[in-house]
């Protein structure tokens, strides 16, 4: 069994695969969405003592897995650094102590595993990532041959959400909430337009959008009905997503891809994945409760590297808290 840890942002999650046959044995997430819902995102230090204290109360209910481990896997990359010192310290610790070999394990490929949990892998694939910190079109061609397509200019697609529901003062994470205000809203009320529409560059930009309703909210002088509020969701997650549908439908007239697949913690957005269904009736989508940032998707990926034996020096582990590019 691999024990793997995750805690890039602001979840504190740990899980226990077994290599052979996949199966998830354990697993427990503790979220500081409430934590840091009233600063309207995430505060690194507030979030790393969380997962200082979090952690090894997860840890403690896996002891009676600790005879059968055979390797610890972690995240390294990409993430806040605080966050990810926690998971990685967390790692050295079991593995001096249980004599116990390291894998190092990218955030970003742990969403693309999210899609194989308890499944064999099926690459090649094209992948659409949408998370609080990465918009991008990948093409992953195996494990370890992974091309970026496409990426955000500026913001990203789940931080765009994040920042209209601040502005409208609705909680953290935004996503979850903008979706039940857009379900009861009217999506044409506002007529944002969509970002890059003119451009063939191809890209995704979101800090125009997010201006936009911001601009909107201020000639309301602030003041929003509830009804008004639902229908700026509706209109902001509309075109949020045509944007999305737009440049995708471009980069499938240049790239055919045999299968293609949508992950991250906006992955869980029932109106994007209705919209990309349109586009890609085949379209591959992870359980829910694995869209968001978890521990099973980083032991999943991890299997494969044990399987290559592809360990880090105890030394030589290290973080790497900006976007890594796949080479
Ligand atoms: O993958 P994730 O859990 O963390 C990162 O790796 O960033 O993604 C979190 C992001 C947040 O920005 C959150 O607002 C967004 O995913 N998100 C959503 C939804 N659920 C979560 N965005 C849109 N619609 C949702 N239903
Ligand atoms: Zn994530």
């Amino acid at each position: 069994m691999i024990l793997s840890i995750e805690s890039s942002c602001d979840d504190s999650s740990i899980a226990i695969t077994q290599i052979k046959s996949l199966k998830v044995v354990f697993h427990k997430k503790i979220s500081q969405e409430i934590d840091h819902s009233k600063y309207g995102g995430v505060v690194p230090e507030l979030a790393a003592r969380l997962h200082a204290k979090a952690l090894p109360q997860i840890l403690q209910q896996t002891q009676d897995f600790f005879p059968y481990l055979k390797a610890i896997a972690v995240t390294t990359e990409p993430g806040l650094s605080v966050s990810l010192i926690e998971g990685v310290t967390m790692a050295k610790a079991l593995s001096i102590a249980l004599k116990l070999p390291i894998l190092s394990v990218n955030h970003l490929k742990g969403h693309i595993y999210s899609l194989f949990i308890e499944k064999k892998a099926m690459f090649p694939l094209g992948v659409l990532l949408v998370s609080g910190g990465h918009t991008q079109v990948l093409q992953v061609s195996s494990h370890d041959n992974i091309s970026i397509l496409a990426s955000t200019l500026d913001d990203s697609f789940g931080e765009s959400f994040d920042k209209v529901a601040k502005m409208l003062g609705l909680t953290y994470p935004g996503g979850p909430i903008i979706e039940e205000y857009a379900k009861q809203g009217d999506d044409k009320a506002y007529d944002f337009t969509i970002p890059l529409q003119s451009s063939n560059k191809i890209a995704f930009s979101y800090s125009g959008l997010k201006n936009q309703v911001r601009l909107c909210i201020k000639e309301q002088n602030n003041t929003l009905s509830e009804k008004m509020k639902s229908d700026i969701c509706a209109s902001f997650q509309r075109v949020a997503t045509a944007h999305l549908m737009q440049k995708l439908k471009k980069i499938f007239k240049i790239y055919k891809f045999s299968n293609f697949a949508v992950v991250g913690g906006a992955s869980a957005n029932l109106y994007l994945r209705e919209q990309l269904n349109k586009l890609c009736p085949d379209l591959l989508v992870a359980p829910l409760q694995y869209c968001s940032d978890n521990a099973v998707m980083i032991g999943r990926a991890s299997i494969e590297d044990f399987k290559d034996k592809n360990f880090c020096n105890l030394e030589d582990i290290t973080i790497n808290p900006k976007i890594k590019i796949f080479t």
